[in-house]
């Protein structure tokens, strides 16, 4: 019996590959940097090639010498949005993938507001119309790119999202699909028909033969073609980085939260089999469907939170590697007045303000280093309170438990700042790589590896609880500092 599952989690910034056993413990894991291409202020790219590279990288070094017959399936989890275009003749890229933080199609969401498509967009989508998601940047591809307007009419392009193009790399060209909840997050599926909404793909002028056939999260999709990875092994799970990690989380009740510290941040809530608009600029997605089963989520999305410590690293230089930011922050007791707006490509959830900009505000003679290093460490927890707060008023209930994972949750003085400033419990499980292992539970269930979701639950253990301490209104009174800060990093671009 085979005794592993193989996750490949292709971030924004780096693409991992990670082996879990049936204990979901983490038997061997291999990551690797790829470039980021940044032409012009606020654009951002990323080559296919360094993408499928740096991928195929880790998945050798993942496997290193196990037995490939070992491995059970397959399970893909993916920054989401990223649009690429393919030639499906040559499976050559027509241009860069555009990255889901790239606000190079911001001129077509203008467009399409003035031709009054805003409202019906988030009424069929669920999302609000922003550059953020796939279909802006396709348009733009398709308008931008000699010959590619024609050869998409006549057939020949493709497009996917990240997961659909690492499965047609893996299935060496034989399986074009994407799965619900990266689907949903292209503005152009409709979330109540779950189908490509061809009134929007008018609108749009998106031939949908482009667009790939979309598939369950967990179910067996597609197999890796043996001359690429030397045996054929079923991928059998695919999810959007996001609802991968509420999947790793185990949030599969109603009412669940989880916040991934990653690049973005990114704060998902289970509302269940019935999708539901936010009143308070909160997206609605798919969390993922299995079956006959569909998972609904609030999502809150933060465009820059680990990102910043990036820039901190190479923009600012204040810092040499990232690990470093913590120590520096910690040489100061508090920010110092100092308040950290990273919109550096204009800010997400709930704002919604592509114009907003990078604001640093309050310094002082007095400010050091360690004062920036603060507030940007900071503004992670700040952000999160603003999606939180916007989910609470959704809801209508007061949130009880924060479940975080990703990069920045390892940072205890800012879990207990988060827990602190929602004045809510976090807890954090053993395994914060819940992206990963959430691909790998969807996959695993596919081929009966895990039975059912009941056994992954008793697999999600407890690291630490974090409780609120210290004193509300002084908390609060930092909040409305950011609030205002916030204010003065808006509308400044355009
Ligand atoms: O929506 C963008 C998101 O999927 C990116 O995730 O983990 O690369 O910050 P991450």
């Amino acid at each position: 019996m085979a005794q592993y599952i193989l996750a490949l989690d292709q971030g924004t910034t780096s693409s991992r590959s990670i082996l879990f056993d049936r204990d979901a413990k983490i038997v061997s894991t291999a990551q690797e940097e790829f470039r980021q291409i940044l032409p012009t202020p606020g654009n951002v790219e990323h080559d296919p090639n360094d993408i499928w590279t740096s991928q195929l990288n880790t998945v050798k070094g993942a496997i290193g010498k196990v037995d490939l017959a070992q491995i059970a399936a397959i399970g893909i989890t993916n920054q989401r949005e990223t649009t690429v275009v393919w030639d499906k003749r040559t499976g050559e890229p027509i241009h860069h993938a555009i990255v889901w933080q790239s606000r190079v199609s911001s001129y077509i969401c203008d467009r399409l507001r003035s031709e009054g498509l805003e409202d019906t967009i988030r009424q069929k989508t669920g999302l609000v119309l922003d550059a953020y998601f796939s279909a802006t940047k396709l348009m733009h591809l398709l308008e931008t790119v000699d010959g590619a307007r024609e050869a998409a009419e006549q057939g020949h392009l493709l497009f996917g999202t990240i997961d659909c193009y690492l499965v047609w790399k893996l299935t060496g060209g034989k399986r074009h699909v994407t799965d619900f909840s990266n689907a949903s997050r292209t503005m152009m599926l409709n979330y109540e028909t779950l189908d490509w909404d061809d009134e929007l793909l008018a609108a749009y002028h998106i031939p949908r033969g482009m667009l790939p056939e979309i598939v369950d999260c967990s179910g067996k999709f597609a197999e890796t073609d043996p001359a690429v990875i030397g045996h054929a092994i079923p991928i059998a799970g695919m999810a959007g980085d996001q609802q991968a990690a509420s999947f790793g989380q185990t949030c599969f009740d109603q009412g669940m939260v989880k916040n991934t510290y990653g690049t973005g941040a990114f704060a998902l809530m289970n509302i269940g089999d019935k999708p539901v608009l936010s009143t308070n600029n909160l997206l609605t997605t798919v969390g993922w469907k299995i079956g006959d089963q569909v998972s609904y989520a609030l999502e809150g999305s933060i465009f820059i939170a680990g990102a910043v410590v990036q820039w901190l690293r190479d923009g600012l230089g204040i810092i040499e590697s990232s690990c470093e930011v913590e120590p520096l922050a910690e040489t100061v007791s508090d920010n110092g007045g100092a308040y950290f707006v990273p919109a550096f490509v204009g800010l997400g959830a709930p704002y919604w303000d592509p114009n907003a900009r990078g604001t640093i505000i309050g310094i002082s003679r007095g400010t050091t280093a360690g004062h920036i290093a603060r507030a940007a460490l900071e503004a992670m927890a700040f952000q999160t309170r603003d999606l939180i707060e916007a989910m609470q008023r959704d809801s209508g209930v007061p949130l009880q438990v924060l479940q975080v994972d990703g990069g920045a949750s390892v940072n205890n003085a800012l879990m207990q700042f988060q827990t602190d400033l929602l004045g809510t419990t976090v807890r954090r499980p053993k395994i914060s790589e819940t992206t990963a292992l959430g691909a790998a539970f969807l996959a695993g269930l596919a081929v009966g590896f895990w039975e059912s979701q009941d056994e992954l639950r008793k697999l999600w253990n407890l690291d630490r609880e974090f409780t609120p301490q210290g004193d509300r209104e002084s908390i609060d009174r930092m909040y409305t500092k950011w609030l205002e800060a916030v204010k003065r990093s808006q509308n400044w671009e355009g």
